[in-house]
């Protein structure tokens, strides 16, 4: 404005000098130099058409100046109109703004689709109640308070009810609309459909849920197949000590010593059965309760749950270990252990030369590192990237089920907070090159 008018008055203040000199210069010049009065009167004349064709001149340089530049202001200015417009109509969300009486502005293309309106006319200058939405007084509540207090409400939840009863589920968000002096003058509102990506949000819950019912059927599964394999060997040391008591009785050679030996046997044997049984009870006991645990005595909870599958299949267990007291969710990262070596196990059933499974802690700044490591040969790198995913296995349908693996990264992703990681490792031990796989996890404390 101020620009406006400082131009506008340089111009006319230019135009007013160069006219007063002109008049002062030329008339004095021409009194000089003319000596009769017809001829100054011819040179005034002259003086006079010039200044006009002269002025003329001006008058159009300037005024065509002027026209171009507002006709470019203007061009430019239903450019940028038409670009907002153009923004607003296909931006991927419904977007309207009404005034301080909550009368319609203007809306999206989006957003009159959505409700049913065909042309913008009939929406302008009316309020929600037109349109024949179930939630309309809700609606108009929260324009009312973003207006009165002036703030804004972002990502809110709500629905949309038509009058066939379609419900829509809306991601909303509104926010004052203000004028340059900061005062509110309306509302805007945008809102998003979300009602798919909602469907599809309660349908992976309810698949997570599944596959966490048929992971622990098939941890059960695991579990039931260890404990066969735990009570083997005392069921067996029972029975042949009973069986040798009763024999011996039967040919009258049964001495006190045989007698209390053997019952010690069974007592003892009994007493690990029981002991065994306890481990698994509490090994599916729910809670979800951290507790400070040392990691050590973690994983030897872990191996005794698996010692008598590692001892039947003659693998050795190479541990280092730091000591490390931590909160934790015991029983999850016991079975995050149980299905890693489990796996391992798996691994070793064509593997004839020495078997061993290395397990080593580590603390650093901000995590407890575990790795576990084998030299059953490793994993086929282009399924390397799989081996976590639900149902993914290489193994025969009544062996494997795929979820084992997938299993601990949910619960070492969702439930510790922390990482899973394989690869496939070459390394020494005892002067002899082995490969296999390496597990990696950590967990930050
Ligand atoms: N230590 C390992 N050595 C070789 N392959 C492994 C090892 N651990 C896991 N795998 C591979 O990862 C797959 C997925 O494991 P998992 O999710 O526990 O399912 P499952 O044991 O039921 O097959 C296994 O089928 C196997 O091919
Ligand atoms: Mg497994």
């Amino acid at each position: 404005m101020f620009n406006h008018l400082s131009s506008s008055f340089k111009i006319t203040f230019a135009y007013l000098i160069f006219g007063i000199l002109w008049i002062l210069i030329s008339d004095t010049l021409t009194n000089i130099l003319s000596h009769t009065i017809e001829n100054i009167q011819t040179v005034q004349l002259i003086k006079g058409w010039f200044f006009i064709f002269f002025s003329a001149s001006i008058l159009y340089f300037i005024s065509t100046k002027l026209f171009k530049n507002l006709q470019q202001a203007k061009d430019e200015a239903d450019e940028a109109k038409a670009l907002l417009e153009n923004i607003i109509n296909n931006a991927p969300v419904r977007i309207f703004w009404k005034d301080k009486n909550g009368l319609f502005l203007g809306a999206n293309k989006l957003l009159l689709e959505d409700i049913g309106v065909k042309d913008i006319s009939t929406l302008l200058g009316k309020n929600d109640k037109s349109l024949h939405i179930q939630e309309t007084s809700e609606y108009m509540q929260d324009d009312q308070y973003v207006m009165k207090f002036k703030i804004k409400k972002l990502n809110y939840i709500e629905t949309l009810t038509d009058k066939e009863g379609n419900r829509k589920i809306l991601n909303t968000s509104k926010v004052p609309l203000l004028n340059k002096n900061g005062e509110v003058i309306g509302i805007i509102g945008v809102f998003q459909d979300i009602t798919q990506h909602v469907e599809i949000e309660n349908q992976i819950k309810k698949q997570e849920a599944l596959i966490l019912q048929q992971s622990k059927f098939a941890s059960m599964g695991e579990m039931i197949a260890n404990i066969a394999h735990q009570w083997r060997q005392p069921l067996s040391i029972i029975s042949t000590s009973a069986t040798g008591i009763k024999v011996q009785k039967e040919m009258g050679m049964l001495t006190d010593e045989f007698e209390f030996e053997s019952l010690d046997s069974i007592n003892e044997n009994v007493q690990y059965l029981s002991k065994t049984i306890e481990d698994f009870r509490n090994f599916f006991k729910e809670e979800k309760i951290k507790n400070e645990v040392d990691i050590e005595e973690i994983l030897s909870k872990t191996l005794s749950l698996v010692s008598s599958r590692l001892k039947n299949r003659n693998i050795n267990i190479i541990t280092s270990y730091e000591r490390i007291v931590f909160e934790t969710l015991e029983t999850e990262l016991i079975h995050v252990f149980i299905n890693i070596i489990n796996n391992a196990i798996d691994a070793f059933e064509d593997v004839t030369t020495e078997k061993f499974i290395f397990i080593q802690t580590q603390q650093t700044s901000n995590a407890i590192v575990i790795s576990i490591k084998d030299n059953a040969g490793g994993i086929d790198p282009n399924i390397l990237n799989l081996v976590f995913d639900p149902y993914f296995t290489t193994k025969e349908f009544s062996k494997g089920t795929g979820i084992g693996l997938y299993m601990c990264k949910e619960i070492v992703v969702k439930h510790l907070h922390g990482k899973i990681d394989v690869k496939n490792v070459e390394f020494d031990y005892k002067e002899k090159s082995y490969k296999g796989c390496e597990f990696t996890i950590e967990i930050l404390i």
